[in-house]
């Protein structure tokens, strides 16, 4: 029996060996919490960061009640002035329960003890063994701390954002300013955050340097129950579009204590991965928490005018955020297929959209013209897809290979093809095989694809 652990160790054992994911400086041993992507990973995480950024910037869903509104970008420094985080509480409050245990010394998130075996006796988790003697409970502050210029003193110290989110508020008067955007609107912005996680885990789920993608969504107080709620299911429909199966995801509203401070309703959209229901996204009503604190702290009015309402107000704050380093792992592990009657029982079934490559061109073998009909074909799709040309090793192994990068389709130029101008495509999904005329390869992978 195939257990949710021997599916993830499968699923792990092919990033790696593929080129999905590498452990980060892997020749000196990696490091805890980081992770690089390979040439695969790499095509998915941008594809899935564009479809993203199509979806919900550049083509934005159409509000409740058929409002279309306006959603613009940012890309704000990693490194702000620091009075950003004594603002939005970070520095005053963003820890995680830390205790340490004096037999091992080992260092282990409090609330987390149940599910972290013991690093001396992994059979039993940490505090259950005789051995183990456990500290108090503390708070330990996630933020990375650097220091900005060459005096390294209290007056320099600075942060690597732990979230995306600050630097749009801190914008918010900029983007007024300069775009001519009117309440309600959005500003985007995708990019690096950095979290000192005391134990990173279930491979890049939860990681210490990652990416995210998070929307401010600026309205007025009046209207932020209707947008929560039309952005919570915006965000969870997105999912299931690219391919997560729905019974996999869920949309959990967060209940009594669960809430944050500085939220005024939040729900989650969970995945279940092979190690259980984890968050990919949370979507929350943070109210006027963010840019009143701003104000405060800055002195700046960040106040809106609204021209129709005739009133000043501070816009209320709906967020989408999002780690893309979750949605990359959930993709994958949606994706990867196993079936034991294919000659390439492991295949990985991405959505078109998101597939790393589209396409490959092989010639069944080097010789007997048929690179010369491949190689111009090659070079006519890579122009539309993305697209790899392979002209070594048996077709069997050369399918194989594509059915774990996900590639949907593959054209193989053989003796026919020399006869009556057919090529052989072959579908990743059930591995048939069809005919079709070599001129007709882009027109064919742009109506399967719908791309
Ligand atoms: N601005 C709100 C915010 O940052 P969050 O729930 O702390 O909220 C948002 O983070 C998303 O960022 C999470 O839903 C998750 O997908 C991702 N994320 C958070 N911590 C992460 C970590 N250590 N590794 C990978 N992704 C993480």
């Amino acid at each position: 029996m195939t257990t949710q652990a021997d599916t993830m160790e499968k699923i792990v054992a092919l990033c790696r060996r593929r080129g999905f994911i590498f452990g980060s400086s892997e020749i000196y041993g990696g490091i805890g919490g980081f992770w690089d992507y390979g040439p695969l990973g790499t095509e998915l995480k941008r594809n899935i960061k564009e479809a993203w950024w199509f979806d919900m910037v550049r083509n934005p869903p159409v509000g409740p009640g058929g409002v279309e509104f306006q959603m613009v970008g940012v890309d704000c420094s990693i490194i702000m002035n620091p009075k950003v985080w004594e603002a939005s509480g970070h520095v005053g409050g963003f820890s995680d329960p830390m205790v340490d245990c004096r037999h091992c010394k080992g260092r282990f998130r409090a609330d987390q003890l149940d599910e972290t075996p013991c690093p001396m006796k992994p059979s039993k988790m940490v505090g259950q063994s005789d051995k183990c003697e456990l500290t108090e409970p503390r708070a330990f502050n996630l933020m990375f701390q650097t220091y900005v210029g060459a005096l390294q003193d209290e007056t320099s110290i600075a942060y690597l954002r732990p979230e995306t989110a600050q630097g749009i508020f801190v914008n918010f008067k900029n983007v007024l300013d300069t775009s001519r955007v009117k309440l309600p609107f959005g500003i985007a912005q995708m990019g690096k955050s950095f979290r000192n996680e005391i134990n990173p885990r279930n491979y890049t789920f939860r990681s210490r340097e990652f990416e995210q993608y998070e929307i401010e969504f600026f309205c007025h107080p009046s209207e932020a129950d209707m947008w929560y709620e039309f952005w919570r299911d915006v965000r969870h429909r997105w999912y299931t579009d690219l391919g997560l199966e729905s019974e996999k995801l869920r949309l959990r509203e967060h209940v009594g204590d669960e809430l944050a401070h500085y939220a005024k309703s939040c729900a989650d959209v969970e995945y279940d991965f092979p190690f259980g229901l984890s968050e990919l996204e949370g979507i929350a009503n943070r109210t006027d928490f963010d840019l009143k604190a701003h104000i405060d702290k800055s002195g700046k009015d960040l106040s809106y005018f609204d021209d129709q309402r005739k009133e000043r107000y501070v816009p209320y704050v709906i967020e989408p955020s999002g780690g893309i380093d979750r949605s990359v792992l959930a993709f994958i592990t949606e994706a990867y297929s196993f079936d034991e009657s294919r000659a390439s029982p492991q295949f990985m079934k991405f959505h078109p959209r998101l597939a790393p490559i589209k396409a490959a061109v092989f010639p069944l073998v080097a010789k007997d013209g048929m690179p010369d009909i491949a190689e111009p074909m090659y070079r006519e799709i890579k122009k539309r897809f993305a697209c790899q040309y392979d002209p070594k090793q048996s077709i069997g192994k050369r399918y194989a290979r594509m059915d774990e990068a996900g590639t949907p389709f593959c054209f193989t130029i053989d003796g026919q093809t020399k006869e009556d101008g057919t090529v052989t495509v072959r579908d990743r999904d059930d591995a048939s095989q069809i005919r079709i005329d070599k001129s007709r390869c882009v027109e064919y992978l742009q109506d399967k694809l719908g791309l």
